[in-house]
């Protein structure tokens, strides 16, 4: 069975607190993930599954992914509604849903998975469910909400930050769901309201929600370090995309106008974006995305990290399992390390040392010699 004639709602609305500074400029969803932003990689999927339409459900500085896709992904229409006020995930869905009276999928749009949506449909309407939720299985369930189900997949309970002696499953919440317009009736109209918290344990209560386990790849990006797994992922081709299909069987992708000097070197698995230069000397990879028009200094080393389009990183600079964000500039012989992010537009001056995930706000100065860890 095919999601096809599915309509999809995104939910895009949230401020990416957890990501700033990075989102301080740009809403999550658009956040590059290697060459293209990361909503690219959600309708990729949904348009692969048969969906043709999607409702994006905006909030924070929502005019940015509007100019970007228009009116349409590919073979996916895209339509956009922006909330006056947050609404919170459920508030969201209904605010998107508006108009559809068919089952339909709705999404978190900052999840990156291979969700067999055909056959989460069937599981769906073989149940009878109100909705379904995806479950994704983890490694450490202590860190997330649980998700409780019986054999046939009815969901039981929500454990929310399980004790130990409470984890007895490893599913959690993948935030994707399938959804009975009725559910919407559920929604109170006005305040922020959960879809997770709110919603979904009066459903459990009358026994129709059920969860459909996910096989396969599944990451949420809410931080930093799942920012930069992400990366990882896509160049490792971890799960399927457009991307890891144009990456070429030596995991390396480098942009025909970008500038390599002799004597640089690059270690895959490696993205070079369009217009980059890398100078002599400069080490690059493995796991490096250089964004588009970004310049990496003479022997630099860019390793595990993310330069973000038309940033610059100085001559002798290490950046080594970080971020420096879009049209960031950091001075020569600095050291940028252990998940720090340098924020859009700002400014680090030479000889700087930057560990234990120190963030540099949008815009900021810093002077040169002015942060060392010991
Ligand atoms: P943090 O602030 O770092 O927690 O990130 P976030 O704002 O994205 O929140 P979270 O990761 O919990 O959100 C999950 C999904 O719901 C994301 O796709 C958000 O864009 C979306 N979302 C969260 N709150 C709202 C809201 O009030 N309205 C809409 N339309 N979407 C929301």
């Amino acid at each position: 069975m095919s999601a096809s004639g599915l309509p999809a709602v995104i939910l895009v609305g949230g401020e990416g607190t957890r990501l700033r500074p990075l989102t301080a400029r740009t809403p999550k969803p658009m956040l590059p993930l290697v060459d293209r932003p990361l909503l690219a990689y959600t309708f990729e999927h949904l348009a692969r599954h048969g969906v043709d339409r999607a409702v994006l459900s905006c909030g924070y500085l929502p005019t940015q992914i509007e100019a970007h896709f228009g009116e349409r992904h590919g073979r996916l229409a895209l339509s956009y509604r922006v909330e006056p006020t947050p609404l919170g995930t459920g508030g969201g869905i209904r605010f998107g849903a508006e108009g559809i009276s068919s089952t339909f999928v709705a999404l978190n749009g900052d999840v990156l998975h291979g969700a067999d949506l055909g056959a989460m449909l069937a599981f769906h309407r073989e149940r009878g469910a109100a909705g379904t939720i995806l479950l994704a299985p983890v490694d450490d369930p202590s860190r997330y909400g649980l998700v409780r189900c019986a054999e046939d997949g009815r969901v039981r309970a929500f454990v929310e930050k399980p004790r130990a002696e409470e984890i007895d499953t490893n599913l959690i919440n993948a935030g994707l769901y399938v959804l009975e317009p009725k559910v919407l009736e559920l929604v109170e109209p006005g305040g922020p309201v959960s879809i997770e918290r709110d919603v979904f344990p009066r459903l459990v209560e009358a026994g129709s929600l059920y969860g459909f386990r996910l096989d396969g790849y599944w990451r949420d990006i809410g931080t930093p370090e799942s920012y930069l797994e992400a990366h990882r992922d896509a160049l490792e081709r971890n799960f399927a995309s457009e991307l890891g299909d144009s990456l070429g069987s030596d995991y390396t992708l480098i942009a025909a106008d970008a500038r390599v000097a002799e004597g640089a070197r690059l270690v895959p698995p490696v993205y070079v974006g369009a217009g980059a230069l890398i100078e002599a000397g400069a080490r690059v990879g493995s796991l490096a995305v250089i964004g588009a028009g970004a310049r990496i200094g003479a022997a630099a080393e860019i390793d595990s990290a993310v330069v973000a389009a038309g940033a610059r990183v100085g001559a002798r600079t290490k950046v080594v399992g970080s971020i420096v964000g879009e049209q960031a500039e950091v001075g020569a012989g600095c050291q940028i390390r252990g998940l720090s992010v340098v924020g859009p537009g700002a400014t680090v001056g030479e000889r700087n040392m930057l560990d234990h995930g120190i963030r540099i706000a949008a815009g900021e100065t810093i002077s040169s010699d002015a942060l060392t860890f010991s």
